[in-house]
């Protein structure tokens, strides 16, 4: 079953939205198979955003996801990396559909509430950062 990595960033976990968020994701038939709550040093931000290394917005970023408590999160199901991009919104909450998690719960373009893999190869190089093999029920 395909899998994906989500991350309910600082903001929103801060703002006690992760019951909410977890919500949608349960709602839209998605199974959580692992969690946990944790500090993300910049260390692993280097590794979990190393594609966005360089870019002006990356010092902004790697202050926010370090700031306070994250939590990570594994979720399977039928077309999971799609359909969690979807119910997740646009990047920029002010372009966020309606009834999605960032227009709910972001407030700006870093802080967007959560991250989510945008594809089955980031996926799986995502996921391996967060959880062990024997943290992942799957
Ligand atoms: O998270 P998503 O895949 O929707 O967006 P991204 O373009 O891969 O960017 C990763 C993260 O960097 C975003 O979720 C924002 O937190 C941050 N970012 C930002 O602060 N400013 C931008 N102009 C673009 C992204
Ligand atoms: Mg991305």
């Amino acid at each position: 079953m395909e899998k994906t990595l989500v991350l309910i960033k600082p903001d929103a976990f801060g703002k006690n939205h992760a019951g909410d968020i977890l919500k949608i994701y349960e709602n839209a038939g998605f199974k959580i198979i692992a969690v946990k709550v944790m500090k993300m040093t910049p260390e692993l931000a280097a590794k979990h955003y190393v594609e966005h290394i360089g870019r002006p917005y990356y010092p902004a970023l790697v202050e926010f996801m370090t700031s306070a408590p994250i939590m990570a999160v594994v979720l399977t199901g039928d077309d999971v990396i799609k359909k969690v991009r979807e119910l997740n919104g646009a990047t920029n909450p002010a372009e966020a559909a309606e009834g999605t998690v960032r227009k709910l719960y972001a407030a700006d373009k870093t802080k967007n509430a959560v991250h989510a893999s945008d594809s089955e190869a980031s996926a799986a190089r995502e996921i391996p950062i967060f959880f062990s093999a024997c943290e992942i029920f799957d």
